[in-house]
């Protein structure tokens, strides 16, 4: 029998709670000769008060030898803000070179969304990852007077933007309505605008069959919160993305739903699968988090190693994931009891089961 080596990092807050119920249903729909060697990986606010360390080097190298990783959320208030998304998360994504940042968006049935007359909504975005004004490339001089002038320099790299556009273009050939959507603002940001523009030119040569289009980042907003049935694949930088994403989750009802892929498409690096959603201390530890934004997650990990690592039936396993939460999303339509956390797990895990 084959197996999955996965490193779990549940993290903060919810984290712990969702990532325990993405696991119980990663591993009921895994096919009966395909097993889950799960390690977990105590990383986050407890460990950063504990010893003040947010992600070890030996850590980092032993995360290295992972197929995956799947992470729940960190952070916390006792913490301060940028800490744990710097010394965490940013250092994951950028150690492992995640430089596709997958972020689907579906409107499932019985959802409700806060848009009135929304039709189907049905897109990804492909988020560039590694780049962009996430590098950390910037300064400050003469901080805390009153002439302090402060930097962010947005990093945009020939080849990091042609394997982003890439990647997107063959995601949309992939799809049904085979349209890619670039997402920018060219006419401000000269210079990135410009190399993002000729290199998503060049790449559709390649994709005669994809349609594409361009819309500058703010009326992109305009057309995600009035028509976004328009969009099939978006791809755009790391800022933009992190900003569309949030909306995008919004439309379709919430981040209790948004999942996320962060991959390494060569396959050199584990790709790690989180929610969208945030440690939320407020509800943590009492069981009232959605965890169905983490067991999208999970879905995307298996289709992602269906495809990278050629396991037979893990693909089938995340639509098996899939179609359990799109029933169940119906189903809490009908009757919307509140469950549990663990409930919600369990009644996927029944119904996803291999
Ligand atoms: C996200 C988050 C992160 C980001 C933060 C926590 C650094 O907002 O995953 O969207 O900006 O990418
Ligand atoms: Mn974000």
């Amino acid at each position: 029998p084959s197996s999955i080596r996965l490193a779990v990092i549940p993290g903060d807050g919810i984290g712990v709670e969702v990532t325990a119920e993405a696991l119980k249903v990663l591993q009921a729909a895994l096919p009966a000769d395909v097993k889950v060697e799960g390690t977990e990986y105590d990383l986050g606010a407890r460990r950063y008060h504990a010893t003040g360390e947010t992600l070890p080097d030996e850590v980092l190298g032993e995360l290295k030898g992972y197929d995956a990783i799947l992470l729940g959320a960190i952070g916390d208030p006792s913490v301060p803000s940028g800490v744990l998304e710097r010394g965490l998360l940013l250092k994951l994504r950028f150690a492992f070179d995640h430089h596709v940042n997958l972020r689907p968006s579906r409107l499932y049935p019985g959802v409700e969304g806060p848009l009135k007359a929304a039709g189907e909504i049905d897109f990804v975005v492909v988020r560039e990852g590694t780049e962009g004004p996430y590098t950390g490339n910037g300064g400050t001089i003469r901080q805390g007077t009153e002439h302090e002038v402060a930097t962010e320099v947005s990093l945009n790299t020939a080849y990091g933007v042609e394997r982003v556009v890439r990647d997107a273009f063959a995601r949309a050939q992939a799809r049904p309505r085979k349209k890619l959507t670039l997402v920018h603002k060219t006419n401000v940001l000269v210079f990135a605008g410009s190399l993002w523009s000729r290199v998503f030119h060049a790449v559709a040569a390649e994709f005669p069959e994809v349609a594409t289009d361009y819309l500058h980042v703010d009326a992109a907003t305009i057309f995600l919160a009035t028509q976004p049935e328009r969009f099939d694949v978006i791809v755009t930088d790391n800022l933009f993305g992190d900003i569309l994403t949030d909306l995008a989750a919004a439309v379709t009802g919430g981040i209790g739903l948004a999942a996320s892929g962060n991959l390494d498409v060569t396959g050199t690096f584990p790709s790690m699968f989180e929610p969208v959603h945030g440690s939320a201390p407020d509800i943590a530890g009492q069981g009232k988090a959605d965890p169905t934004a983490a067991i999208l997650s999970a879905a995307l990990l298996l289709d992602h190693l269906g495809r990278t690592k050629a396991l037979p039936g893990l693909s089938e396993a995340a639509r098996r994931i899939e179609a359990a939460v799109e029933t169940d999303l119906a189903e809490r339509a009908a009757d919307p009891t509140p469950r549990t956390t663990s409930e919600i797990g369990d009644a996927l895990a029944a119904k996803a089961a291999g």
